[in-house]
């Protein structure tokens, strides 16, 4: 299986990209992402607890906590399935509150979710080619209906990113049997299809042996380094959290107990007592 690290893969996926890199620079320099005084319940569970935080424009940060502590749910408002019963969100320098995850993906954020959404009726390069920017005229729904109507290009680029997510299946594959750890990258692929400038993953290196999560990681890192891509990580394995961040906010019951770079908060009291059980 050919590595994320080869240049070739990397030099097609920065081909991929559309706009001049500088281009692509400006407008990043805007998209930062804040929330404010945050909290979610579920009927009578509160899931959030008075969330703020602010992340800047290519900063890589990792969300850790126990299970049930709210960190898929903070991926759910920021990457607006949820609103927030209270407080603001701020995305791309607009009040994001009350914005649709379609407005986000718009303004180019992308989702990986905690269990892989993979649509079984498609090939393996129409689930990533789902993924392309709906600004090309042919995004998610039309692609879903349509999917004949899919631009020859988009099917390449789709190819190269599956390339260089090594994705190595026959992209003419069903799918239906793929190992959870394909449907994970597949997703990646997918999301890597929108030029993201704002990654958020939960989960991501769930059901992956060492090798595999290592190679995941090495695609990530790339890609974020190399177009640099805002990076929002939720992961209980602590190795991929410091391979991935440099900062890291630390979740209990719904609330932050700690927030910083990566290493203090690991070695944070309430985070050794309350999640890590141990030092790590
Ligand atoms: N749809 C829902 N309806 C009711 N309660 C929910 C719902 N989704 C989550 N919860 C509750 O909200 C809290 C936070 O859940 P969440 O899934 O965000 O945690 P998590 O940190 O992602 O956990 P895990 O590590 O297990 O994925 C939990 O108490 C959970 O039971
Ligand atoms: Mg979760």
């Amino acid at each position: 299986m050919e590595t994320a690290m080869s240049d070739e893969p990397l030099d097609k996926a920065v081909e991929l990209v559309e706009t001049p890199r500088e281009t692509q620079e400006q407008e990043r320099r805007g998209i930062g992402f804040a929330l404010k005084g945050v909290e979610v319940s579920y009927s009578g569970v509160q899931a959030l607890k008075n969330i703020s935080f602010e992340i800047s424009s290519g900063e890589r940060v990792g969300i850790i906590g126990n299970n049930g502590a709210g960190k898929s749910t903070l991926c759910d408002v920021i990457s607006g399935l949820i609103k927030p019963n209270v407080g603001k969100v701020t995305y791309a320098q607009a009040d994001a509150t009350r914005k649709s995850a379609i407005w986000r993906a718009q303004k180019g954020m992308r989702r990986v979710f905690q269990h892989p959404v993979y649509f079984e009726d498609l090939s393996i390069v129409e689930n990533v080619m789902i993924g392309s920017p709906p600004s090309r005229g042919d995004g998610i729904v039309s692609s879903l209906l349509f999917p004949r109507l899919f631009y020859k290009e988009q099917r390449e680029t789709a190819i190269r990113i599956m390339e260089y997510c090594n994705i190595a299946e026959n992209d003419n594959h069903s799918g239906v049997n793929l190992p959870y750890a394909t449907k994970k990258r597949i997703e990646l692929a997918r999301a890597l299809m929108g030029n993201p400038k704002i990654l958020v993953l939960d989960e991501p290196a769930a059901a992956m042996d060492e090798e595999e999560r290592a190679q995941y990681c090495q695609v990530v890192i790339d890609y974020v380094e190399t177009f640099s891509t805002t990076l929002i990580v939720v992961e209980h394995d602590v190795e991929v959290i410091k391979t991935l961040c440099k900062r890291a906010i630390a979740l209990d019951a719904g609330e932050i107990i700690a927030d910083g770079e990566v290493i203090p908060v690991l070695r944070n009291d309430k985070v050794i007592d309350l999640y890590l059980g141990k030092r790590v």
